[in-house]
């Protein structure tokens, strides 16, 4: 018997609108981002998915996303579960800067390294910047030490893999199905740990908005399947438009 994973990342926020750099601002979801989880939610029932149990970021995005889905779902009332450790990869000083002039001014190449790279994080946010993280309540509890003023995907995944093995495989190895309503880079970083993905091809892998993918875990938790639900082309498109956004416009 395989066990079932979703990996669902947030609708579409205001700053995928604004193409704003956002990493762990906690920007909402729009009404087409709110949509996009309502679809997500029908594609999940479609498929007859019947959760144990939601995890899901501290970043309105995601919790807003999971509890729209869920609510189509009729399962609003499963166990939650929020962490920091499924938050977006925090990006640094480029958060709230405009992702095409950023391409304009450092180059394409810079910034896809700056986006896509396995272990080089974007510059950091200043320590005294009031949108650091030691600065905001949500964090209060954990040890300063903890809290970033930037990350490379690596150490995203350094941070994500714990709650993985704590919280989240157990659940899966006890037979129970899962959804996690994460982040663009955050899933990323799952995605490479699940599928061995080498630090230099996950360069190319991008994860639209709003798109239940769906892993399917032999009982040792490797990978048996893995797909996204409904039309494989338009999540095929929407991840090719994630590539492009911090292209220079005309
Ligand atoms: C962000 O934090 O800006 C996005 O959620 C992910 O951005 P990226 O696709 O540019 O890494």
């Amino acid at each position: 018997m395989t066990r079932k994973l979703v990996l669902l990342r947030h609708g579409q926020s205001q700053w995928n609108l604004d193409n704003r750099f956002t990493g762990w601002v906690d920007v909402d979801i729009t009404e087409q981002g709110r949509q996009e989880a309502v679809k997500a939610g029908e594609l999940m029932r479609e498929e007859g998915l019947l959760f144990d149990v939601a995890h899901t970021s501290v970043l309105r995005r995601a919790i807003r996303t999971m509890y729209t889905a869920l609510d189509v779902m009729d399962q609003m009332w499963l166990p939650v579960h929020k962490t920091w450790r499924l938050n977006e990869r925090h990006y640094g000083a480029l958060q709230g800067l405009d992702k095409a002039e950023t391409t304009a001014k450092h180059g394409e190449a810079q910034v896809k390294i700056w986006r896509r790279s396995y272990d080089i994080p974007p510059p950091p946010l200043d320590e005294h910047d009031g949108g650091h993280p030691r600065y905001d309540r949500r964090y209060r509890r954990l040890d300063a030490a903890v809290l970033p003023a930037t990350e490379s995907l690596k150490t995203t995944l350094d941070r994500v893999l714990p709650y993985w093995h704590d919280a989240i495989a157990p659940q899966l190895k006890a037979g129970q199905t899962v959804l996690v309503t994460a982040h663009g880079n955050s899933l990323r970083a799952l995605y490479k740990y699940l599928n061995h993905v080498s630090d230099k091809d996950i360069i190319d892998l991008n994860i639209p908005t709003g798109i239940p993918l769906l892993f399917e875990l032999r009982e040792d938790l490797s990978v048996h399947a893995h797909r996204y639900l409904g039309d494989a082309e338009a999540a095929k498109k929407a991840a090719e438009a994630v590539a492009n956004q911090a292209k220079t416009r005309g």
